[in-house]
């Protein structure tokens, strides 16, 4: 991957981030082992200088994400995995055969029909990959290791030296393996009983919370022994980035935004009979909300746009001092949208110019898909599984079968929102991708936090939920 994909220094201006392999059913071995990759340094690096514990949260609607990602954060021993976004009954089993390093079967949705495709994701298979059964500290497969990088060739591409850190990999066993035992090519279902790699399982098994709006679909995952989460997060629809739709037939108000009605709110006696520990989210940023999550039986609180806006978050810099700024000038609105994700889902979008939530931004971009995260798999006329999106050039999409209609007022969020982060892709012409903004529809936190507009920090945030503040600052 340092091969293919790092650049010393970082890009120059104008320079394009190299293409990267889609995930796909069929010959999607690449990408899987990025999305493995890409999610163990994820939670490595978060693990970094501290003994507290990390979680994870992925979309189940991004299906062919989910196993790969999972397993990649297992074996940098995340503590805890969240999905939302789809109902996540099938991830406690996952996680459970994950971390035995059993190969999994995922019941792949194909858009538009009623039909299942069932995909083998094969751990071991992956780990063979990489060789990182050999335990020889450099992996990069000496002279020639670097397949067409920029700078592979002997001498290069590897650092040839035996790693430095001391932390393992969660808590495997790496062990010198027989040369033919090292390479497990195949992901059929009728994998061999025993892994290939030489790593001592199983690992260690993070705990699964499943993210849902209602205590109804919380009873239903706790019924069965297999689909039972170890703990629930209540998300209610002001939450940042993307929350579940109305139930019932989809209304939209005066703005254009979905109409929430009492059968929307949580009924919070009925979620603590469950008798699994839960946590409240979606504008629940204050000391007071806490306190009161706790007094109807929740464990606490999950709070993201307070962190969205911190220092130590990920957005661009300008990007957090712009909302910060809005939002004490009175002029941050953040619309709960209804078209704007691929996945379908209602999408919060913060309302700053310059992004993509600006008509003139978003008219001017030219639509493309070269990530792919958001792709569905679809049967196609001949047959086969194409993918689609409906934020991909409508040619395209409508050439694939979907509607025209699908493709409206749709967002490209894969590229909006590593511009968000600072990777956007610089597009050809000059163009760079343009950032989209996320955040909850409570900024109440605000004035408390950053009364002037100015930075805050995550500390900060914690202390004051949890009314530490005043003693650290005597402190
Ligand atoms: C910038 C941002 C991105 C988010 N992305 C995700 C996400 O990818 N998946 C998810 O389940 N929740 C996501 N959330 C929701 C948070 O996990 C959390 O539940 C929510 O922010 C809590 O409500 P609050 O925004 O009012 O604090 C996101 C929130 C923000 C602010």
């Amino acid at each position: 991957v340092l091969d293919r994909f790092y650049v010393e220094g970082g890009l120059v201006p104008g320079e394009r981030f190299r293409a990267q392999p889609m995930l796909r059913v069929e010959r999607g071995e690449l990408a899987e082992l990025l999305t493995v990759l890409g999610n163990f340094v994820e939670v490595w690096l978060a693990k970094e200088g501290h003994r507290a514990p990390v979680g994870i949260n992925y979309l189940e609607k991004i299906q062919l994400a989910l196993a790969p990602g999972l397993f990649g954060a297992i074996l940098a021993g995340v503590d805890c995995v969240l999905v939302g976004a789809g109902v996540p009954g099938h991830v406690p089993e996952l996680t459970r055969q994950l971390t035995r390093m059993r190969p999994v079967s995922i019941r792949l949705r194909l858009e538009g029909t009623e039909e299942d495709y069932v995909h083998t994701f094969d751990p071991a298979a992956v780990l063979g990959r990489t060789r990182l059964g050999t335990d020889q500290g450099c992996q990069c497969g000496g002279p020639g290791g670097g397949q067409g990088g920029r700078r592979g060739g002997e001498g290069s591409g590897c650092r040839g030296k035996p790693a430095q850190d001391t932390r393992q990999v969660q808590d495997i066993r790496i062990t010198p393996l027989a040369p033919t035992a090292r390479v497990l090519q195949s992901t059929t279902a009728h994998p061999p009983a025993t892994p290939v790699t030489g790593i001592t399982t199983p690992l260690r098994r993070p705990h699964v919370l499943a993210i849902v709006s209602l205590p109804l679909l919380a009873g239903y995952l706790a019924r069965d022994e297999a689909t039972v989460p170890d703990g629930f997060v209540i998300e209610t629809h002001g939450a940042g980035g993307h929350s579940a739709p109305p139930r019932g037939k989809w209304q939209l108000d005066a703005r254009g935004e979905p109409l929430y009605g009492p059968r929307d709110h949580p009924d919070l006696a009925k979620m603590a009979k469950i008798n699994i520990p839960f946590w409240l989210a979606g504008g629940t940023a204050h000391p007071q909300r806490l306190a009161a999550a706790r007094a109807l039986g929740a464990a606490g609180v999950q709070v993201g746009s307070a962190f969205a806006l911190c220092e130590e978050s990920g957005l661009q810099p300008g990007l957090r001092q712009a909302l910060r700024n809005r939002a004490h000038a009175q002029q941050l609105k953040v619309r709960n949208d209804p078209k704007a994700s691929p996945a379908a889902f209602p999408f919060k979008v913060a309302e700053v110019p310059g992004t993509l939530s600006d008509p003139v931004v978003r008219t001017a971009r030219r639509r493309v898909c070269d990530l792919g995260y958001l792709r569905a798999p679809y049967r196609t006329a001949g047959g086969a599984i194409g993918y689609r999106c409906p934020a991909e050039p409508e040619a395209a999409y409508r050439r694939k079968g979907g509607s025209a209609s699908d493709t409206e007022g749709r967002l490209c969020l894969c590229n909006g929102l590593l511009a968000t982060a600072g990777l956007g892709q610089r597009q050809p012409r000059g163009q760079d991708e343009p950032p989209v903004l996320t955040l909850g529809q409570d900024l109440d936190f605000l004035s408390d936090l950053s009364p002037d507009g100015g930075p805050y920090r995550a500390i900060e945030v914690v202390r004051w939920l949890t009314g530490t503040r005043e003693a650290a600052r005597a402190h």
